[in-house]
Parts: structure tokens; C-alpha cells; sequence
């Protein structure tokens, strides 16, 4: 099975071959997406919600990423890892961010790093591709400026389309590898799907983009909050697990578990 590469993800836009990406923050999950065949695991900082029990991905940060990062990248054989870089660790200088990106690279296996910004996150996109590693731009809605954006508002809708084409077009000159658009409207998304060289990944960008990505938890419901409209579960893993659990609950409390069967002689 052929690793994933920066240049799968330009081939599969230009022969119009769809990209696949979840999140994954554990070796477990990683495997058996890896197995699956889905083309890159992003260890977004979306693990401060999912992983650990922030309300926002403004608190985590890199020591907590690391971790995390690592047990994705030994557990793939084929897919590519992003590793994302969190609030405070990038946005200073282009030099904080090559900090950043080489405690990933170092730390962990991960293939690239992903940071949040369009124009105003050129520099450090340049500065980090420079060095050698692939960079992944987010722009749209972008978590980590929730208080600035004023909350979970869609971007590039309206007037707001001239700033996600700049921005658009400003990750691509600076080198980045692909671009995910968070939350624009479909046909905002296409048209910079159309204007760009370089894929772009849509969470919640509507279907004419050249990948999906999705928060695995909200994906396979395993989130028990509310999830985004632009999701569609695949799964009932919160269902399945509390089911399990009071079943286990039940047996344990009635003596049918363990049976005979579980004993050591
Ligand atoms: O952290 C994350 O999961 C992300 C994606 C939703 C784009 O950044
Ligand atoms: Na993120």
C-alpha cells in the first residue's frame, strides 16, 4: 500500500478523485481509519473538546498535542497525519511558528502541520514550507478566533467572499499543499475550489470541494452534544456504549457476568 503523499493530494484534484480526512487522536481510532483507507488523519486541536474536556481548542496546547500526535502517527501505515497547531503557537512570528512545526515534525511522525489563517498566517506558511514541511491552510471559520469572529458564524458568504478568495489565494502563494474551508457556503466553495491550484477539504463547504474532513466523535456519533448541521453520523458509538454499559451493569448486578466460561482454573 503506497504511504500518502503531498503530491496524491495535487494528483487526486487534478484527476478529480474526492480526498478523505477524519480526525483521529488516539491509535485506535488511527488503525482502523488508516485500514480503511481514509486518506489523511488530522489530529486537530478540536481534540480540547473531544479528548480533553475543554469547552473551546483555545486552552490546548502544544505539550498536550504531542502526545496525541504521536500515537496517530505509529499507527498508520498508509495515511497521511496532519498534526494542527494550536492556539498561541504559531501567530507571533514566522519564526514561532517554525518552533512549532519543528517540535511536531520532531516529536511525533506526523507528515505536515496545519495552522489557522489566510493572509494573515502567509508569512508563517512561507517560513515553515521553506524548511521542508507541508503546510495545510484552514481559513473560513476558524475555531481558534471564535471570540474575534464574534462565534460559529459562516464565513465568505456575501461581501464576505472577496476576504475568503484573498485568503484563498494568499495560502496557496505562500506554498501551502491544500486548504481546508470550515463552514462557507457551498457555492462560495466552489468558487474557490475553482480559482485554486491546490485542493481544498470542506468541513461543512458543501460537495463541490476536492476532499471532506470530519470531526471522527461527531461522525460516528460518539459525541453526546450537539453537532454541526453540515455533519452526517455514520455511526451510534454514544448508543452503542451505553448500551454495553448497562448491560454489563446489569450482568455484574445479577451474577450472569462472569460465567464459567471467563474463570482461570
Ligand atoms: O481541529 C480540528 O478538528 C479542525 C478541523 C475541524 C478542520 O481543525
Ligand atoms: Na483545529
Amino acid at each position: 500500500l503506497k504511504k500518502v503523499r503531498t503530491r496524491h493530494f495535487q494528483s487526486a484534484k487534478e484527476n478529480g478523485i474526492k480526498i478523505t480526512g477524519l480526525t483521529s487522536y488516539d491509535q485506535l481510532s488511527a488503525s482502523i481509519f488508516d485500514k480503511a483507507g481514509i486518506d489523511f488523519l488530522l489530529v486537530g486541536d478540536s481534540a480540547g473538546n473531544n479528548v480533553l474536556g475543554f469547552d473551546t481548542t483555545l486552552p490546548v496546547t502544544v505539550d498536550e498535542l504531542i502526545p496525541l500526535t504521536r500515537a496517530v502517527a505509529g499507527a498508520v501505515t498508509r495515511a497521511f497525519v496532519v498534526a494542527d497547531m494550536p492556539f498561541g503557537s504559531y501567530e507571533s512570528s514566522p519564526q514561532e511558528a517554525l518552533h512549532t512545526a519543528f517540535r511536531f515534525m520532531k516529536e511525533t511522525h506526523a507528515h505536515a502541520v496545519k495552522l489557522e489563517g489566510g493572509q494573515r498566517s502567509a508569512e508563517q506558511i512561507h517560513r515553515i514550507v521553506s524548511a521542508g514541511i507541508p503546510v495545510m491552510a484552514h481559513i473560513g471559520f476558524t475555531p481558534q478566533s471564535e471570540h474575534g469572529l464574534g462565534g460559529h458564524i459562516i464565513q465568505g458568504r456575501g461581501e464576505g467572499l472577496d476576504q475568503l478568495l484573498a485568503d484563498a489565494h494568499a495560502v496557496e502563494d505562500a506554498g501551502a499543499f491544500a486548504v481546508v474551508l470550515e463552514m462557507v457556503p457551498a457555492t462560495s466553495a466552489a468558487q474557490v475550489t475553482k480559482e485554486l491550484r491546490i485542493p481544498t477539504i470542506g468541513v461543512g463547504a458543501g460537495p463541490d470541494v476536492d476532499g471532506q474532513l470530519l470531526v471522527w466523535t461527531d461522525w460516528a456519533g460518539m459525541t453526546t452534544g450537539r453537532i454541526p448541521k453540515f455533519v452526517r453520523q455514520y455511526a451510534n458509538l454514544a448508543g452503542v456504549l451505553t448500551d454495553a454499559a448497562n448491560a454489563y451493569r446489569a450482568d455484574v448486578a445479577n451474577g450472569a457476568y462472569p460465567a464459567p466460561e471467563h474463570n482461570y482454573e
